[in-house]
């Protein structure tokens, strides 16, 4: 009896346990929990609107803001130091800044020196949560919209919520939940139209993404190349070809060139007209070893952060993923040590950051020898062949610069994109030497020349004055 007494002791103990770690393991809020529904507007943009509902989510955000340090240029000698010669001409030879936190989008795109009184709504696409309603309220309007004179005063008036200080000035609409997922019902959403566009040009219907593939997309709203479209201004992926460098490349040759987009600058330098690339962290990751084995984005840069000794989250504090080599990589490479790992990043951004700057190097000089061909009065077809071969190492160097993981989301296509650069590059130099040897033109003075100027813009402390550097009486600019 007594026996039987103890025995029921254990099975209600041990029920209680379970009931316990039932309701314990309710408590961990992980992503594969139904979506949950809020009671906020399904119009819903301000960050903090979202606090209440999730506050392990937001606290997570809010890591975002980070040290609060301004941004770093990418001009100094360490970083890329010849990327005022490289974008000679254009706005972005003024000012080019690593990232920061999504917190701080919006602030760092109202006081970057790029921004003229000439900038279009369309900059404002990939920082705020405003672009949504904005969107519902001014169609295709929004796109060409003046950026200061239309855009900001809305952005002031939809940005001004008081009380909250701790996402800083602009932080309540900076990328954030809205750009991401439904208000309402939490799921992950596509806002953007310009990849719901670029994907269904690719024959793939973005409302049948499973899952994991939403969580790559959200990322590709914004992390991307795109160009405006030369009449509503309106932002769009060139991928109708695939989203290989080389596949992007055709498409802004054909298609982009037959529909009136041929370029986004002429070249200060050599004149060539040129195709600004920006941060494609999709693209190449599509077609690296991860995107095809199916890793997402979300996989390494938000992998489950433990809050307090219950929950468990997605992250929401997008950084390097090298910060949470555990969550975010030994997952799957459990067979490897953190520090095999470390390394082996390491080795291959060293690699990757060497043949960058080679390329980049490349590129400058082949800039400067078609400025000589056209000071020397080489034939203008030989000129307009060699800012062809220009423009095509310029897009292959700076596709490959301007991804942000410094070759790790795509190491092999990495090099395989700078390898045409250096050729692109290459071939210019080489029809500039064969055209200014028949015009007996001094070709050390040249190459001397070419030394001076890429140690007057390296010396130039002041980033914002380095690219006044690029031309001079030799090198006269092309403008
Ligand atoms: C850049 C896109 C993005 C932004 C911005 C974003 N999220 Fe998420 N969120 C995700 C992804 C991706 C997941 C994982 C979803 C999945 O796997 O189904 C997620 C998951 C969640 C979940 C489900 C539980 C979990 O942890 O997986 C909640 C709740 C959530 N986010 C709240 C928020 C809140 C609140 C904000 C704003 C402070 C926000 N998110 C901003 C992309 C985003
Ligand atoms: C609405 C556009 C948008 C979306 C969506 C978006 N990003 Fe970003 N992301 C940006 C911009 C813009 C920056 C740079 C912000 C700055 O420097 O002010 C950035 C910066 C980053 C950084 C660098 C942060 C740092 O501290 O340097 C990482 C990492 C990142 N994003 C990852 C992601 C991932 C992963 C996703 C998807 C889950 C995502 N982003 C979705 C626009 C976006
Ligand atoms: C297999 C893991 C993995 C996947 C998948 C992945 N990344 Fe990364 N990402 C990294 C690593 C590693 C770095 C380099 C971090 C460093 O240099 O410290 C990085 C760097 C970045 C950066 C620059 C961060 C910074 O601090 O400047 C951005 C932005 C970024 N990734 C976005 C994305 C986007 C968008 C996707 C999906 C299209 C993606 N990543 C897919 C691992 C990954
Ligand atoms: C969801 C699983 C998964 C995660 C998470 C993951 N990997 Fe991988 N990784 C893979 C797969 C699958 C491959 C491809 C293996 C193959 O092709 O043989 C791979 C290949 C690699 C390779 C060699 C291929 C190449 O790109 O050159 C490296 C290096 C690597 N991973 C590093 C990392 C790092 C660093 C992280 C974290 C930032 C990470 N991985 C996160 C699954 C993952």
């Amino acid at each position: 009896m007594k026996k039987f007494k103890n025995a029921s002791k254990i099975l209600i103990i041990g029920f209680m346990l379970v009931l316990l770690a039932a309701c314990l393991g309710r408590e961990e809020l992980t992503v594969n929990d139904p979506a949950p529904l809020t009671d906020l507007s399904p119009d819903e943009y301000l960050n903090s609107a979202f606090k209440d509902a999730f506050p392990i989510h937001y606290e997570s955000y809010l890591r975002n803001m980070g040290n609060g340090l301004p941004p770093v240029s990418k001009f100094i000698p360490e970083y890329e130091p010849y990327l005022p010669i490289l974008f000679a001409g254009f706005p972005f030879e003024q000012e080019y800044n690593t990232t920061r936190g999504h917190t701080y989008a919006v602030e760092d795109v109202l006081n970057i020196a790029r921004i003229s009184d000439r900038s279009i709504g369309s900059c404002m696409t990939c920082k705020s949560t405003i672009v949504t309603p904005l969107l519902k309220e001014l169609g295709d309007d929004y796109w060409a919209a003046n950026f200061r004179g239309e855009l900001l005063p809305l952005l002031e008036e939809m940005a001004a919520v008081g009380g909250l200080e701790e996402l800083g000035e602009y932080g309540h609409v900076s990328i954030g939940c809205s750009d991401c997922h439904n208000p309402v019902t939490m799921e992950l959403r596509i806002t953007r139209p310009s990849l719901t566009n670029a994907l269904a040009r690719q024959g793939v219907d973005v409302t049948e993404a499973t899952r994991n593939e939403m969580r790559t997309y959200v990322c590709a709203q914004c992390h991307v190349e795109y160009y405006f479209e030369p009449d509503l201004k309106k932002v769009r992926f060139p991928w109708d070809y695939g989203t290989k460098p080389e596949e992007m490349f055709e498409y802004f040759q054909t298609t982009a060139l037959e529909e009136g987009f041929e370029y986004d600058y002429l070249h200060a330098v050599s004149g060539a007209p040129i195709i600004k690339a920006q941060h494609p962290e999709y693209e190449l990751w599509s077609y690296g070893s991860h995107g095809r084995a199916g890793v997402s984005c979300s996989d390494c840069h938000m992998p489950f952060e433990r809050r307090d000794d219950r929950r468990k989250i997605s992250s929401h504090y997008w950084v390097s993923p090298m910060e949470t080599i555990e969550q975010s990589c030994r997952t799957c490479h459990s067979d490897k040590t953190e520090r095999y790992i470390i390394e082996r990043v390491g080795e291959i951004q060293e690699r990757h950051l060497d043949a960058v700057h080679e390329a980049q190097d490349l590129t400058v000089e082949a800039h400067y020898f078609v400025n000589r061909m056209i000071t020397a009065g080489v034939p203008q077809n030989q000129i307009n062949l060699a800012q062809a071969f220009v423009r095509e190492s310029q897009w292959y160097t700076d596709i490959i610069a301007a991804e942000n993981s410094d070759g790790f989301h795509n190491p092999q296509g990495s090099m395989d994109t700078l390898r045409m650069a250096s050729d692109a590059a290459n071939n210019a130099i080489k029809l500039a030497t064969e055209e200014l040897s028949k015009l007996n033109v001094d070709l050390d003075e040249l190459r001397s020349e070419i030394i001076k100027v890429k140690e007057a813009v390296l010396n130039e402390e002041d980033p914002f004055l380095k690219h006044t550097h690029a031309t001079n009486s030799f090198f006269p600019s092309q403008k």
